[in-house]
């Protein structure tokens, strides 16, 4: 990847100036500051720094050059942001662009080859049957080409013979699942191809189309540039819908994301039968901070609700919840009832606390005391973790006329349960505190200190090589390495390109980011630094120590346990 060209344009575009395009900024003291595009922000934490050229947010810690900001905040790849910035300061990047990823460069012309295939099948004779079966369900010419919708031919390797014709190795086929010893991994199955964030097909999901007896739907295993727990079925192109309503609507299946498309409900996306993913919970707050939930209307589809529903609210996300029918989901719905009626719904979707608190009362044996009061208990519970205050007086008054129960009760009770909740978490809180090993906090301490000076001043990267220093931990370690090799072979180390340079290696990005905003001065004194040293050399060496023994402990082999016994004296010693 060619660092210079991307270092260049990055280099002529002021980041202060590219945020306030998107953001309004003000200068207090060292750094401009506003409020953070990436969460649910009230005051300004987002601090973006002139002379390093980087963003921080100090409270939901996102950071980054100008590249991470345009990327998230367009939603686009590092690729298109760099495109974009390349363009706006006049830097094409033609044919550049084939030198990045090359390998993945041809995974992807790989799937695209492939899904134009599986589309033109769909349209030739014997693709008749499937072509019925969609038309059966109500599914035109143009929804079929608007989700690229294609077809595997009952044939044991009719993709397989098409793709080694065009060149491409059987092991590269095998790699990214299309094919197992020769034979197509798809036979028989209408095609849903799956694109990334960015719109591009990474994979392919089948359907049965007749009475066989396979699995319903097939997927694509993972591959380098598919991974079932990011991917969100329609997702890039649910984008520009999302931006006009302002909300996405989560559905189960590709059929009710296809069904929702043919009424023009677009701002849509399908969990494709999965739970929901942390990456896919920050995907989904790229699109819209406004969720609704539209899963389907059976007990496993409300569970889900209530489940996906909290894992979304705890991400800061506003949910709501558009309730089906008990035998229904949004496919059958549509069919069944028709474009105003489904529309209507989602306009009526609840509140999620309004959601839980409803179903909390579903099968609860009003005449049963004990029932009872297990009910009002939970719907309690549940307004206690309320900040609106008038919304708990409703939600109590509604309580206190359901059950015929005083609503001084009810209220003393709710006041219980908010101070109970207060004391569990400073517990939980003293917990933790008194959990904390203070030899660890240290060796955190010194080893994110001493990396930090590793960005800021060379002498500390000479102390590093020369020392050779050993992080226990694999990510401090591989950064450390980074950052060392990287100043090696660009004489210095320049903050914001360091960031591009981390683009590849996201598992450091984390660690990286915690590391640079630690925003210590720049001077360090010798001694400051050996002392880092012997700090984290002590702690590594020690838990390296404790490893072995641990491996000597579990090992059956005597030769193999005088082995490892030397290598600890070794170390004991400080070789
Ligand atoms: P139709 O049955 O054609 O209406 O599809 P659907 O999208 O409504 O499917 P359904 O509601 O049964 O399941 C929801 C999602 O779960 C589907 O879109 C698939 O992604 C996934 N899914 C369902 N069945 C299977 C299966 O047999 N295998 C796999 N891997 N995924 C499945
Ligand atoms: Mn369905």
């Amino acid at each position: 990847m060619n660092q210079n060209t991307v270092n260049e344009i990055r280099s002529k575009i002021d980041i202060v100036e590219l945020i306030s395009e998107y953001v309004p900024l003000t200068k207090k003291g060292q750094y401009y500051w506003g409020i953070c595009p990436f969460h649910n922000d009230k005051n300004p934490s987002m601090s973006v720094d002139e002379k390093r050229q980087t963003y921080t947010c100090w409270s939901c810690h996102n950071s980054g050059n100008v590249f991470n900001f345009v990327e998230q905040i367009e939603n686009i790849s590092f690729k298109e942001a760099l495109k974009k910035l390349g363009d706006k300061v006049g830097i094409q990047l033609d044919g550049y662009s084939s030198t990045i990823n090359t390998k993945y460069n041809k995974y992807y012309e790989i799937y695209d080859i492939t899904s134009k295939y599986y589309q033109l099948m769909l349209n030739t004779d014997k693709g008749e049957k499937a072509k019925e079966y969609l038309k059966n369900r109500g599914i035109d010419n143009e929804t079929i080409k608007e989700f690229g919708i294609g077809l595997a031919l009952n044939d044991k390797d009719k993709l397989v013979k098409y793709l080694k014709e065009k060149k491409y190795d059987i092991n590269t086929l095998n790699d990214l699942g299309l094919a197992n010893n020769d034979i197509d991994t798809f036979i028989n199955r209408i095609i849903f191809p799956l694109d990334d964030r960015s719109g591009r097909v990474v994979g392919f999901s089948g359907r049965i189309y007749d009475n066989s007896k396979m699995s319903k739907y097939m997927n694509t295993k993972e591959t380098p540039i598919f991974r079932k727990g990011t991917c969100l079925y329609h997702y890039n192109s649910s984008k520009e819908y999302v931006r006009e309503s302002k909300y996405v609507i989560v559905m189960e299946g590709f059929m009710d994301v296809i069904r929702a498309s043919t009424i023009g409900v677009k701002n849509t996306i399908a969990l494709m039968g999965t739970a929901l993913t942390d990456e896919q919970i920050s995907l989904i707050k790229k699109l819209s901070l406004n969720v609704y939930l539209c899963l389907d209307g059976d007990k496993p589809g409300q569970d889900a609700d209530l489940h996906n529903g909290e894992l979304l609210e705890k991400a800061g996300l506003n949910v709501k919840v558009v309730c089906l029918s008990d035998d229904e989901d949004p496919d059958s719905y549509i069919l069944k009832y028709g474009e105003g009626k489904f529309k209507s719904l989602v306009m009526g979707a609840v509140n999620f606390s309004d959601f839980k608190i409803n179903s909390l009362k579903t099968n609860v044996n009003f005449e049963s005391d004990i029932e009872l009061a297990k009910y009002v208990n939970n719907v309690i519970k549940e307004v206690s973790e309320l900040k609106d205050e008038i919304r708990c007086e409703i939600i109590l008054k509604k309580l206190a006329n359901e059950t015929n129960l005083s609503y001084n009760t009810l209220e003393k009770k709710l006041n219980e349960y908010k101070s109970l909740d207060e004391e569990g978490k400073k517990k939980s809180l003293d917990n933790l505190l008194k959990k904390k090993d203070a030899k660890k906090d240290k060796y955190i301490k010194a080893s994110e200190e001493f990396i930090y000076y590793m960005l800021f001043n060379p002498k500390v990267i000479k102390v590093y090589d020369s020392k050779k220093l050993y992080f226990i931990d694999s990510n401090y370690r591989n950064l450390a390495a980074e950052i060392s090799y990287y100043y090696h072979e660009y004489g210095d180390i320049n903050i914001a390109d360091f960031y591009t340079y981390l683009n590849d290696k996201k598992e450091l990005l984390d660690v990286f980011n915690q590391i640079q905003a630690l925003n210590m001065d720049e001077e360090i004194s010798d001694v400051t630094i050996m002392e880092y040293v012997k700090v984290i050399s002590d702690y590594s060496m020690r838990q390296e120590i404790k490893r072995l023994e641990e491996m000597m402990r579990k090992e059956p082999d005597e030769l193999e346990k005088i082995k490892i016994l030397e290598k600890i004296r070794k170390l004991r010693i400080g070789e």
